[in-house]
């Protein structure tokens, strides 16, 4: 358990008292100074969204309003066909289908809740506090997307939904992840000694690093996968939008970690590297029993081996964005083609053309 005890940056005489912005106004107080806007235990009041310091957040918010889509707009009936047919699909492909929708439906909330419940609260930057609003909204989108695909294909929803209670190795990851979020689930919680703004670090890691930005890209391979062979083609045109969303959510993870870490090198020690290092690791290992779990036949193209090295892979890319040592020895990339729909610059282009392709009313292009 972390100390509380230890009195905070952010309560402190002469600093801001009020890092949530909800506080007390300070009549006639000075004009805010960029200088004095910082990510964590700021002492500039957050209610101001100018003079803006931070913007790499600005224009993440403004590429995310650009990526606007709703789960709607994508027809399903070829997905109901194929899912309705006896030999489209085979045992495996089924199983692997319902086990990614059912880790997506419950993780898509318990992202969103930690940035609404845990990371907002913190984050004592409004241009950044900008960026999770809409981030909070998209997480949204992505649970109606679920909602829609259930209510489309008539899957059992409480079966789904409810996966992340049952299928123990779903259930291993989302409680890894909530560990990282029950500490600063404490009202008494707030960053501003060594130890909380640690705890603070570790939420963003276990949240952007990991969920979104490495469990979830597993789950993106299996799908899109699926969508290279024109099967279910709906909900992997649903997952190719929610990868787009996913990558600026997770660069905009890296980018506030490594902002933190800038403004405040004494959290950044040797021991916290390997705690972060060691954090990875064994995010990777969940999801490799997860891989086992969900394809234990593996079907074409695709298998829990190849999705092991992805991981892998995925893990050392994460190592090289926060600027620390790999964890797994050097691996190719088993997936190349994930790379390329991962390229935030080709999904502008490829957003570019969504409102044709939908007026034509086909898919999205695989390669
Ligand atoms: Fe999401
Ligand atoms: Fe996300």
């Amino acid at each position: 358990m972390l100390d509380f005890s230890e009195k905070t940056i952010a309560g402190t005489a002469g600093l801001a008292s009020d890092a949530t912005g909800l506080g007390s106004i300070e009549r006639g107080a000075a004009r805010v100074h960029v200088d004095d806007k910082a990510m964590i235990n700021a002492r500039a009041d957050v209610n101001q969204l100018l003079p803006m310091k931070y913007g790499w957040a600005w224009e993440k918010y403004l590429a995310a309003c650009n990526n606007h889509w709703m789960p709607t707009e994508v027809s399903m009936q070829a997905d109901i066909a194929l899912w309705k047919s006896k030999d489209g699909l085979t045992d495996n492909e089924r199983r692997m289908i319902k086990r990614n929708l059912g880790f997506f439906a419950a993780s898509e909330s318990l992202v969103a809740n930690n940035i609404v419940l845990a990371i907002y609260r913190q984050l004592t930057n409004p241009e950044c506090r900008q960026y999770l609003l809409r981030q909070a909204f998209e997480e949204a989108v992505h649970t109606h997307t679920f909602q829609y695909i259930v209510e489309s294909l008539g899957l059992d929803e409480g079966e789904l939904f409810n996966m992340y209670r049952e299928v123990p190795s779903i259930t291993d990851k989302a409680a890894w992840a909530l560990a990282h979020t029950q500490s600063l689930d404490d009202p008494a919680f707030r960053t501003g000694t060594p130890a909380t703004d640690r705890a603070f670090l570790k939420d963003l890691v276990a949240f952007y690093v990991v969920f979104e930005g490495m469990w979830f890209y597993t789950g993106f391979a299996q799908i899109l996968s699926l969508g290279r062979r024109n099967k279910m083609v709906g909900v992997a045109e649903q997952y190719q939008y929610i990868l787009r969303d996913e990558s600026i959510h997770l660069n905009f993870g890296i980018d506030v970690i490594n902002q933190i870490r800038a403004e405040n090198p004494h959290l950044w020690t040797a021991d916290f590297v390997e705690e972060v290092r060691a954090m990875l690791r064994e995010a990777a290992e969940l999801e490799v029993a997860y891989g086992r779990d969900t394809m234990p036949g593996g079907f074409l193209g695709l298998n829990a081996a190849l999705c092991e090295s992805y991981m892998h892979f995925i893990a050392n890319r994460r190592c090289a964005q926060l600027g620390i040592a790999p964890v797994f020895p050097e691996t190719d990339n088993p997936f190349p083609w994930m790379s390329e729909t991962m390229d935030l610059k080709k999904e502008k282009n490829f957003f570019e053309t969504r409102v044709i392709e939908y007026q034509n009313g086909g898919a999205l292009s695989w390669d």
